[in-house]
C-alpha cells in the first residue's frame, strides 16, 4: 500500500468509525482515536517525510481536505446525536393526555351535617331564621331561665360538664339559646331556629354519646297557640319523613313548656330495624315541645299576658341512625374512614 493509499484507507476507517458513533461521548473518543494528536489520521503526517517530491504536495493537500471534512463530519454528527439525546429526554418526560387521571379523594359531608342542612331547609323554607349560640354557656342560661333552678329534678336528666370557673358549664341542650333569641328580638315577634352541638357527661353506649346535635325552634308572637306548634310541626315531619307520614303528639314534661308534648313518626313495623328501633311500637320519638312557659317568657323580657309562643327541641344524630339504618352512635366522632366513606 502505497502512502497515499494508506492516508485513504485512515479516512475511510475514520469516516465508518464516526458513522457508528451513537453517543457524543462515543464521538469525543472517536476524535482522540482519529483526529486528535495520537489518532490515526493525525498520525499520517509523520509519513510525510517518506514522500517523493512530486507526491508531497498532493498528499499535503488531501491530507488537509481530509481532516477538514471529518471535522465538519464530526460536527454535524455530533450536532445530530445531541439533538436525538434531547429529543429522547424530551419523549420520556412527555405526558401522555390519553392516560386516565389518577383518582384524587373527595372530601364529603358528614351524614350528621347533611340532616342538619336538611332540617335547617325545612324550616328555612317555612320561614325560621338560624340563629346561633355559643357551646360554653352559663348555668343561668342552661338551667335557670328554662326554669330549672339549683335543686330542680329536671337536671337530673341531663349530666353536665362543668369547667372549673363557677357557673360555667357545656350547654346540654339548645334550649338556652332560646334566652338569647328573645333578648335580642324583644319586642317583636320571632321565629327562628337554632342549631348546635351539645354536651352531656353521660357513658358513651350504643345509643348515648357524650355529643350531639340539636335543632331548637322557637316561635314567640300575640296569638300562637297549641294548634300552631301541631301544624308547623306536622308539616315538618311530612317534609322530612314524607307526605304520607303518620304522626302523633303525646304529653310530656319539660320545665320550660307548658303544656309539654314529645312528637313521634309511624314508620311501621314491617322491617325488622323499625321494629328494633321503635321497640315493637312502629312509633318512633323524633322531637320534645310544648308551649312556652310564662316564666321562660318573662325571664326573656316578654310579657306572658301579651304574648304566646311554642318551643321544640330535636337530636340530629337520632335522625340520621334513622334515616341510615345505623345501629351505633359511636360511629359519629370515630373519624373510621370506612364509615363516613358510605354517605
Ligand atoms: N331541651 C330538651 C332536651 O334536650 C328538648 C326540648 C324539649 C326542647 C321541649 C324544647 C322543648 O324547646 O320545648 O331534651
Amino acid at each position: 500500500m502505497t502512502i497515499l493509499e494508506q492516508l485513504e484507507a485512515a479516512y475511510e476507517v475514520g469516516l465508518a468509525g464516526l458513522e457508528s458513533a451513537e453517543t457524543t461521548e462515543q464521538t469525543t473518543e472517536w476524535y482522540r482515536e482519529t483526529l486528535g494528536k495520537k489518532g490515526s489520521v493525525q498520525l499520517m503526517s509523520r509519513q510525510f517525510g517518506k514522500l517523493s517530491n512530486e507526491d508531497k504536495p498532493l498528499f499535503g493537500k488531501r491530507l488537509n481536505e481530509i481532516k477538514n471534512e471529518l471535522e465538519e463530519k464530526l460536527q454535524l454528527r455530533q450536532a445530530a446525536l445531541k439533538r436525538a439525546e434531547i429529543d429522547a429526554k424530551i419523549a420520556s418526560d412527555a405526558i401522555d393526555v390519553t392516560l386516565p387521571g389518577r383518582p384524587q379523594p373527595v372530601g364529603r359531608l358528614h351524614p350528621s351535617t347533611t340532616v342538619l342542612r336538611d332540617v335547617l331547609r325545612i324550616f328555612g323554607d317555612m320561614g325560621f331564621q338560624v340563629f346561633r349560640s355559643e357551646d360554653v354557656v352559663t348555668d343561668q342560661l342552661n338551667f335557670e331561665e328554662l326554669n330549672m333552678p339549683p335543686e330542680h329534678p329536671a337536671r337530673d336528666m341531663q349530666d353536665t360538664f362543668y369547667t372549673e370557673d363557677e357557673g360555667v358549664l357545656l350547654r346540654t341542650h339548645t334550649s338556652g339559646g332560646q334566652m338569647l333569641a328573645m333578648r335580642k328580638f324583644n319586642p317583636e315577634p320571632i321565629r327562628v331556629v337554632l342549631p348546635g352541638m351539645c354536651y352531656r357527661n353521660e357513658q358513651i353506649t350504643v345509643r348515648s354519646e357524650i355529643q350531639f346535635h340539636q335543632v331548637e325552634g322557637l316561635v314567640i308572637g300575640e296569638a300562637i297557640s297549641l294548634a300552631d306548634l301541631k301544624g308547623t310541626l306536622t308539616e315538618f315531619a311530612k317534609r322530612l319523613f314524607g307526605r304520607s307520614v303518620n304522626t302523633r303528639f303525646r304529653a310530656s314534661y319539660f320545665p320550660f313548656t307548658e303544656p309539654s308534648a314529645e312528637m313521634d313518626v309511624y314508620l311501621g313495623t314491617e322491617t325488622e330495624r323499625d321494629r328494633r328501633i321503635t321497640k315493637g311500637t312502629g312509633w318512633l320519638e323524633i322531637l320534645g315541645c310544648g308551649m312556652v312557659h310564662p316564666v321562660v317568657l318573662r325571664n326573656g323580657g316578654y310579657d306572658p299576658e301579651k304574648y304566646t309562643g311554642f318551643a321544640f327541641g330535636m337530636g340530629i344524630e337520632r335522625m340520621v341512625m334513622n334515616k341510615y339504618g345505623i345501629p351505633d352512635i359511636r360511629y359519629f366522632w370515630g373519624n373510621d374512614l370506612r364509615f363516613l366513606e358510605q354517605f
